[in-house]
Formats: structure tokens, sequence, C-alpha cells
């Protein structure tokens, strides 16, 4: 452990101990259960829902909006947002009502019960697919979902009818399927229940509560893994209907815990800080015969750090002045506002070494930021911090080696001269994968982790590359942990970032949001896209940022290529060239409210769905900014059709 110089560490195995126990006391607690008798706005923060929405005391798992031709072609899911454990033997009931009501004659497409290892929603799974599947996932076991379906139109030769209940396992098609002589899309309240015990599924549908429809023996864990979600999914064709789920009842799962999540991040923190703090106070008595600490060292830095769980290795100052030859100038790789990076090398292994400029408050702060963020996360294409030293007023951070250094340097490496003599650096195919991971990374900042992370400052010279290229995305010096049981989980208030990467909105609000994120990004695809500087010397207008304002006059005038940087030669796939700047401008828009989330710009950059279409003139920056109606941060994804992007947020602003 990382405090293992502290003779306070036998209270530190006792709390790890105490904290075990705890954790297996809780995965041993019995089943879980619900009952929403309706749904109301504040339930919402209880599901996890694509493309649905709870409005008029349901939830409604595709659009209830006026405009009719909306309504065609959608799928939802909406999926209760803690998971279950599936046992062997597990047993469960649920009941719920359905109100489906048909708006063409017939309705369209069906609602169903779901059990599932995946939280995402298929794309492309609306019509016959009714949220459960896709065409590439139909008929293949990495869908993990066993569906009860309610289906209300006839969409393939297999479907006995347009009114009927079946039982799917990784497929639309059902395994058994039965008709129903009360019909289901009538807008008329449905009960059903549905029952899984001693191996055999059972649907009672309120027409005969006594007969099962369905009931079929099946072993749910071989087609689901031990972690599932339950809930609705539902599509429109084009045939419409409102599908709706009234009251939902669930009895018998047991919760899914995390091991090292749930517990251990409120147990184990809280533990090892109080274990910590007696160590600590242990030491200070003992401390006249180690005599390497001086009096100015700030207890609060290591206290933060080791209180945070999972704190990465501490290291000791003469270890890192021997890795990096005392900080000797001829190591140096970079510096920056917080001070200087040397090159060295620690157990065999090349690091580099960040030393912060000594005893400036705002350092301190960088640093526990960093230590506290990029030490939780783990992320292929985030730089890996190997540890962290703080010694005699010296504040320093140990991450891997990234020999190919930042992509700044690569960008705007010999610009002025000609191609012949400087073959480029790095070509499109490198660029468009650099930027693929830099949207994962964010991607996974944003919707992956824990509690949500905003970086604050993502530019070019904080992406730095490994030694095949990947984009590794660095300095976490202005990241913030956003908890989601904060009220304004997605913003946090402090002005931060670098000029000409940041957003309209925050000259007026000093928030950064995962919006503002977003922007950001946007401005360094287009960097990385024309190879030019953001922002503007002559800084009249805030709001104006010069790379977006350039890049969107030649989209005006229908001359998009002429911004891509010269040095490729015209040698780019013109397709992807153009999707990442229609993506760029749309991460750029003014309204914040319009930028997708990362969760989609990474679906357009690996093309599962189309870029967004950019209006010819850049609309005018207002503030406040209105959402649209549909606005919902929570409800972050998008759907495509035609290729254009529609957020799907709707009704269901806060
Ligand atoms: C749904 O939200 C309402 C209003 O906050 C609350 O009273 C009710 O208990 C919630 N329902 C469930 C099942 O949590
Ligand atoms: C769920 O709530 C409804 C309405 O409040 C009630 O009638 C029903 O009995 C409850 N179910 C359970 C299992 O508690
Ligand atoms: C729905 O999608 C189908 C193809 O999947 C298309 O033929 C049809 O025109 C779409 N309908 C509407 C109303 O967009
Ligand atoms: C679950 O079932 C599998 C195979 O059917 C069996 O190997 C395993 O021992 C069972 N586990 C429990 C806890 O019953
Ligand atoms: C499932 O099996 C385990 C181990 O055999 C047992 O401890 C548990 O009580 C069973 N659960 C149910 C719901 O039958
Ligand atoms: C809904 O379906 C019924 C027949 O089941 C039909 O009479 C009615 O016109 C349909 N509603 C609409 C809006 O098309
Ligand atoms: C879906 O998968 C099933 C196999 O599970 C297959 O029989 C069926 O043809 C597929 N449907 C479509 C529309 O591809
Ligand atoms: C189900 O379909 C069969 C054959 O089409 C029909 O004979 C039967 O009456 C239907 N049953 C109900 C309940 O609609
Ligand atoms: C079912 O939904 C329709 C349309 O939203 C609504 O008009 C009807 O009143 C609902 N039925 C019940 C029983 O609430
Ligand atoms: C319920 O189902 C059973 C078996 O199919 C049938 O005998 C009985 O008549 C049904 N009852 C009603 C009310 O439909």
């Amino acid at each position: 452990m990382a405090f293992y110089h502290f003779p306070g560490s036998s209270a530190v195995v006792g709390a790890l101990l105490l904290a075990t126990f705890l954790v297996g006391a809780v995965d041993r607690a019995g089943c879980f259960s619900f009952n929403y008798s309706t749904f109301e706005k504040a339930n919402e923060s209880d599901f996890t829902l694509y493309n649905s929405y709870i409005i008029l005391g349901a939830i409604q798992v595709t659009p209830d909006v006026t405009k009719e031709d909306y309504l065609a072609n959608q799928s939802g899911r909406a999926l209760f947002k803690r998971p279950f454990r599936l046992r062997n033997n597990t047993s469960f009931s649920s009941t719920f009502v359905l109100n489906i009501s048909n708006k063409t004659n017939p309705g369209g497409e069906g609602l169903a019960f779901i059990l599932t290892g995946s939280t995402d929603l298929p794309p492309s799974s609306h019509g016959q697919w009714l949220g459960i599947v896709n065409q590439a996932t139909n008929g293949t076991a990495k869908a993990q979902i066993v569906a009860v379906e309610f289906d209300t139109r006839k969409s393939y030769p297999e479907d006995l009818d347009d009114n009927h209940v079946g039982l799917n396992v990784n497929s639309i098609n059902s395994i058994t399927q039965k008709n129903l002589s009360l019909k289901l899309s009538i807008g008329k309240d449905v009960t059903v229940k549905v029952e899984y015990d001693g191996g055999v599924l059972k649907v009672f549908v309120e027409e005969n509560a006594s007969t099962p429809v369905i009931s079929e023996p099946i072993d749910l864990s071989t087609y689901l893994p031990e972690k599932i979600y339950v809930g609705f999914s539902a599509s429109t064709g084009n045939e419409i209907e409102l599908n709706c789920v009234r009251s939902w009842e669930f009895d018998g799962l047991d919760i899914y815990e995390e091991k090292s999540l749930v517990w251990v991040w409120i147990t184990v923190p809280s533990v090892v800080f109080l274990s910590v703090t007696i160590a600590l106070l242990y030491w200070r008595c003992t401390r006249e015969d180690e005599g390497r600490v001086e009096d100015d060292d700030d207890p609060e830095v290591e206290l933060q750090i080791q209180g945070s769980s999972m704190a990465p290795k501490r290291f000791r100052l003469k270890e890192l002045q021997a890795a990096t030859a005392n900080f000797n100038s001829k190591n140096q790789l970079g510096e920056g506002g917080f001070g200087k990076v040397y090159k060295g090398v620690l157990e065999k292994k090349e690091v580099a070494v960040k030393r912060f400029s000594r005893n400036s408050h705002q350092g301190k702060q960088d640093f526990i930021a960093e230590v506290t963020t990029i030490g939780n996360l783990h992320h292929k294409n985030l730089v890996k911090l190997a540890g962290w030293c703080y010694e005699r007023s010296e504040l320093l951070l140990v991450y891997e080696f990234m020999p190919n250094k930042s992509l700044d340097k690569l960008i705007f490496s010999n610009q002025k001269q000609s191609t012949e003599t400087n073959p480029i650096a790095l070509d499109w195919e490198k660029r468009h994968s650099i930027i693929r991971g830099v949207a994962q990374a964010l991607d996974y900042l944003h919707n992956g982790c824990q509690d949500r992370v905003l970086h604050r400052d993502i530019k070019t010279s904080n992406i730095m590359l490994d030694s095949e290229f990947n984009a590794r995305l660095g300095d976490f010096g202005l990241a913030r942990t956003i908890h989601p049981n904060d009220q304004t989980h997605h913003s946090t208030q402090v002005l931060a970032g670098t000029h000409g990467y940041m957003a309209p909105e925050s000259f007026h609000n000093s928030r950064a949001t995962v919006e503002t994120d977003v922007y950001a990004f946007g401005v360094l695809l287009l960097e990385v896209v024309c190879a030019r500087k953001p922002g503007t010397q002559s800084m009249e207008n805030d709001y104006n940022n010069s790379i977006v304002d350039w890049v969107w006059a030649h989209h005006r005038r229908d001359r998009l290529f002429e911004v891509v940087d010269f040095r490729l030669n015209g040698d780019f796939n013109r397709e992807q060239v153009e999707c990442v700047l229609m993506l760029a401008l749309a991460c750029c828009h003014p309204n914040p409210y319009e930028r997708p989330s990362m969760r989609t710009a990474l679906r357009v950059l690996t093309g599962e769905v189309d870029p967004p279409l950019i209006p010819f003139d850049k609309p005018v920056f207002m503030w406040p900014a209105t959402a649209p109606p549909s606005f919902n941060e929570d409800l972050e994804y998008c759907s495509v059709s035609g290729g254009q992007m529609t957020p799907l947020s709707e009704l269901s602003g806060r």
C-alpha cells in the first residue's frame, strides 16, 4: 500500500478487513422490490431513458408529441437504472399496466418487457425490431436480451397476427407466441404479470388471470450475463402508436452490487481517511527521528489524496531526483504555467515527471485535482498516472512516458516549409484515429465512469501520443468530478480553460458543463483538420472564435475542403473529412443545447450514425440560451433519420 511508511499501517489493515466484511454483508442482502403506482417527473432519475420520457403519469417508451411525422420510425428504452444480479435459481415477479393507443389504423409496432445485459438502445431498432434488437444483433448471442413482446402489427410472415404476446430470446422471432382476444392497441389499460420461478417464465394478461398465456421453461442465465437491467422497449414504424407504461411493480432479484464500487467507494475511503488521520497524528509525534519533511509541508494535501479511493503510488523525492538526474535541464521535456516536465527512468521504465512551481496555492489545487481524478480513471485513451510525491514543498506527478509528444507539436511542426522537404508527420488516417481516441476518452469521462468528470481544458497540447500514435488525454489539473447526487450534477462553477477553446456561454455564466467540454472538442477537431490555431490574437469580441467562423464561412460558400491542412496534399478520405468538419461545427454550435453529446459524437465518428446537417449560416449566439422544448441533459441519445440529427430528448426538460 502507498502508506507503508506510516507506523499506523495495522490500522489500515484493520480498516480494509472491516470494509471487506461490510461488502460481504451487502452481497448477502436479500432481494429488491419497487412499486411505481404512477410515474412522476421526480422518478426520472431512477431510470435510464433512451428516447423515452415520463409525462402524464406514465413512461412514454416512444415519444408522445403532437407532430405526428415525428412519431414514425422511433424506438426507445426505459430501464431501471440499477442493475440486478441474475443467479441460477433467480425468481422474480413483475406486474405492469400498459396503455398502447394507435394513431393509425392499425397501430404499430409494439412494446416489450425486457431483461438485458446492455444498457444501450440498439441503433436502428425502430419498426419491426421493437427496440429489442437490430439487423446486426438479431439472432446473435451478443444481443443479450430476453423479451416478452406485445406486438401490435404483423410485420413479417412469422408474426402470428397484429395482436399477440411472444417470448423472444436474442431475436425478433419469438420462440413461442399467442394471440389475444383483448385488443392491445386501443388506448385501454392492460394489466400484465410476468413471473419467473423454478426456471419457468410465465406471462399473464388480465383477460385470464389464472392461466398464463405463455408458460415456457427457459434458463435465463444461458442467455444473459450476471449483471442485468430490467425495463421496457418499444418502437413505431410507418404505423404509429403511443406506447406507455402506467405503473410498474417489481419484486425479486438482488441488486447487483459492484464489489469494489458502491460500498467500497463509501466505506473504504472514509475508513482509510480515519486511519490515515490516526497514522498521521502518530507519525507527527514520532517524526523527529525521521527529519525528512520540513515544517511547511501541508498534511492536508496528503489527507486529500490518501482519502480518495485508489490513490496511485507514492514516490519518495529521492527516487525522483535520481530518476531525473536531479531535474537536470537536459532531461526537460516541456514547460507550462504549472511548472516543468522532465523525462526520467524509474524502476527501469521511462516516465515523465511533472514538477509544479513551488508553493503556489493554485499549483497545490491542480495537483490534488489531478491525483484524485485521474488516479481513479482507467481508459486506454487517458494518460496513466504512475504516482505522486509531496515532500519538502515539492509537488511532483509521475506519468508513463509518451514518446510521440503532444498533438500540437505534430500538427504545427514545420508548418512554414513545403511538403517536399518535410514529409508530414501525421497523415489523415492517423489524425482520424487520434480524433476517435479523444472522443472515446471524453465519452468515458462524461458517461462511462462512476462519477461524471469534466476535463475543462481540452486542447491539442493536452493530447499526448503513445508509441503507436494513440491519443491519450492528459493534464487533469483543471478537471472536476461531478457527483451524481449533486443538484447541479452536470456543471461546476469555476471559469477555467484556454482561450479559443471556451464556449461562448462560459463568458456569461462562468460554468463548466459537459457542453463546454464538447465545444472545446469541436475546436480541437477543426484544429486537427485545418492545422490552424483557434482564437484570434486581437480579441475584440469574446464570442467570436476565428477558427469556427472561418470554417463556417467556407461551409456557407460550399468550399469546405479548402480548409483542410495543405500539407495533406489532398491525400485524405473526403467523406471522413466532411463528416469530422460537420461534427466539429455541430459541437461548436453557439447554443449549448444544440450540441451533440460525446456519446453521439463518438457514434458519428465510428460511422454508426450519419453526421449532423449544419445550417449554412452560423446561428447567432443568444444569451440566455434557450433549450429546445425537448432538452434534457440526461437523455443524450440522438437518433438520426435521413441524415438529420434530431435530439430525441423530447418534452422532459427540467
Ligand atoms: C416517485 O416520485 C414521487 C415524488 O417524488 C415519490 O413520492 C415516490 O415515492 C416515487 N416512487 C418511487 C417508487 O420511488
Ligand atoms: C403497489 O402500489 C399499489 C398502489 O399504491 C397497491 O395497490 C399495490 O398493492 C402495491 N403493490 C405491492 C406489491 O405493494
Ligand atoms: C420509416 O423507415 C422506412 C425504412 O426503414 C422508410 O421506408 C420510411 O419512409 C420511414 N417512414 C417515415 C415516416 O419516415
Ligand atoms: C449454476 O449452474 C451452473 C450450471 O448449471 C452450475 O455449474 C453452478 O454450480 C450453479 N451455481 C449455483 C450457485 O448453484
Ligand atoms: C439460490 O441458491 C442459493 C445457493 O444454492 C441459496 O443460498 C439461495 O437461497 C437460493 N435462492 C433462492 C431465491 O432460491
Ligand atoms: C385505432 O384502431 C381502431 C381499430 O382497432 C380504429 O377504429 C381507429 O380508427 C384507429 N385510430 C386511429 C387514430 O387511426
Ligand atoms: C432474425 O433472426 C432470426 C433468427 O433468430 C431469423 O430467423 C430471422 O430471419 C431474422 N429476421 C430478420 C428480419 O433478419
Ligand atoms: C387466434 O388465432 C386463431 C387462428 O388465427 C383463431 O382461430 C383464434 O380464434 C384466435 N384466438 C384469439 C383469442 O383471438
Ligand atoms: C391511454 O392513453 C390514451 C392516450 O394517451 C388516453 O387517451 C387514455 O385515457 C389512456 N387510458 C387510460 C385508461 O388512462
Ligand atoms: C383462461 O384460460 C383457460 C385455459 O386456456 C380457459 O380454459 C379459460 O376459459 C380462460 N378463461 C377466460 C376467462 O378466458
